[in-house]
Parts: C-alpha cells; structure tokens; sequence
C-alpha cells in the first residue's frame, strides 16, 4: 500500500477511486485529517492532507508522528510526499519540481523520533516487528539517515517527472526551517552559500519518522516561489497557494505515473534500518 502526503493547496487527489474515508486514533494523538482509502492502477494508495483539510495545523503544530503512525496503521509502508518550497538554487524557477536527495534540518521544536526510551509509547499495532520490539522494549534508537530518501521511490518519481515532461531537477538539498514565518534575506544567503537548494517547512520530521517506521519515503516539491532575498517581491501565501493552485493537476499527473510505476519488489535497503540501531 502506498501513502500519499498532500501539502499546501493539495487537500485531494481526484483521478482515484476514492474507497472510504478512514479515522485513525494512534498512541501519539490525532493525526491531520481522516485518510481517503482509494485504489488506482490494482493499487491501494491512500491520502492525507499535512495540514488538514482548510489547512488547519501551521508547520510546525502538525501531528507529524500520528500522521506516520496512522499510514503504519493502514499497513501502509511506501510514501510520496508533495510539498511547497521555495527556490534557493539560482538555476530553480516557480514551478519547476524537485526530487530531493538529501536534507538540511533547521527546525527548532519538533518532535523528530517515536523512541524516546522509557518514556516510549506502546504500540497499538500488531506487527511484531523491530518498531514495537524497541518501542514496547523501552528502547533508544538511533537510525542511519546517511541517505534519507528511498531510492527506488526517488527513480520512480524522476522517471513519472520525465515522462510527464515535467520541468524538474533530479537531486536537491531540502533545508527544512522551523517557521511559521518565512526566512529573512540573510538566512536565505547563508543557505544559498552552503549549497542547499530548496526552502520548506515540513520536510523534517516527516522522513525521518518514516524512515523510523522502515517506510520507503520520497518527496516531490513544487517551487512556489523563489525564497526571501531572491525574490525581488514580498513573499506571501497567496503566491504559493496560487502556484500549487497552477501546478494542480501536473501534480496529479506525475503522482498517477509514479503511482502506476512504482513496482511490487523494492530491491533498496530502507526495511533493513533498525537492524543494529537500537541500544
Ligand atoms: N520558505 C519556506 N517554506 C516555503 C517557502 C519558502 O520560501 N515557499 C513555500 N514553502
């Protein structure tokens, strides 16, 4: 099963036979939103919006580790994840996508693990796998995170871009910051000299927890602006919803594609994570 995350100004995917609609309480809280439960291509694939329906959590008030729990829930282990950014690399333009290979973590306040030792939850699934062997055994973990996207979602998603003939990049370094307010000229300045490409808020946690759970997690972004400094405008929501807005049904186009192709064996190491990890 194959989990869809929707960022700002992509509340659903229409084009998939929506199934049912689903509410999934997990022992870390509510997530964002019900999950749409939908088939596409002999594929169960289901959606959550990160930030809820009418866009209700900002950054860095989203539950990200029930809306991760919630897809484990659902048995869900592969994730595509769609986010807004801004363009810090110079070669980058409003609208382009890109399908990062790597991170930068700037956030301040997040929640970024689901083991926290003897204050760990208890699982309420039934896998009797590594995650709750360490989450009901108390455990701490550190996981490797040297490459935090799964490759084979990565090719899949470059391969739907160019078919689709999409204008994207094939690598990019994310660097996720705290907000929720946008970045000042000399945080964009300091980002753009140390080489990170894109801007956006929700990238970390997100991954990091999948990758905690031995999910298979990629992320596409849309440039929905260029960032703070770059930009010879004020910066304001309004362009980024108007861009996803522009780029809605590309989007939807690139994720029906990489839907179709990503295939049933996945021959990259993510599942293998935890192995060795805990102490
Ligand atoms: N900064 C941070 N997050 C964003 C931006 C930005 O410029 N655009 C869209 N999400």
């Amino acid at each position: 099963m194959i989990g869809i995350i929707g960022g700002s100004g992509l509340y659903n995917i229409d084009g998939i036979n929506i199934i049912e609609e689903v509410e999934v309480s997990t022992p870390f809280g509510k997530p964002s939103d019900n999950y749409i439960v939908a088939e596409y291509s002999g594929k169960t694939v289901v959606f959550l919006p990160r930030h809820g329906r009418g866009h209700k959590f900002p950054p860095h008030m989203i539950n990200f580790r029930a809306n991760i729990w919630g897809f484990r829930k659902l048995g869900i282990n592969k994730v595509i994840s769609i986010s807004a950014v801004g363009g810090i690399n110079k070669d980058l333009k409003p609208g382009d996508f890109v399908i990062s290979d790597n991170f930068v973590d700037f956030t301040k306040s997040r929640v970024q693990t689901f083991y926290e030792g003897i204050h760990s939850k208890t699982a309420d699934t039934q896998f009797k796998d590594e995650v709750e062997e360490y989450l009901n055994g108390k455990r701490v973990v550190h996981i490797d995170i040297t490459e935090p996207f799964c490759p084979v979602v990565r090719y899949t998603l470059i391969k739907a871009c160019k078919e689709n003939s999409s204008s994207f990049v094939d690598r990019g370094v994310y660097v996720a910051t705290e907000g929720p307010r946008l970045e000042s000229a000399s945080e964009i300045r300091i980002f753009s000299n140390l080489g990170f490409d894109v801007v956006g808020m929700t990238l970390v946690p997100e991954v990091v927890l999948a990758r905690e759970l031995r999910m298979h997690f990629g992320s596409i972004s849309i440039v929905t602006n260029l960032a703070a400094g770059i930009s010879e405008s004020r910066l304001t929501s309004d362009e980024v919803v108007q861009m996803m807005h522009i780029k809605n049904e590309e989007i939807k186009q690139v994720i029906l594609k990489a839907l179709e192709k990503l295939p049933e064996k996945f021959s990259c190491q993510c599942e293998e994570v935890l192995k060795g990890a805990a102490i």
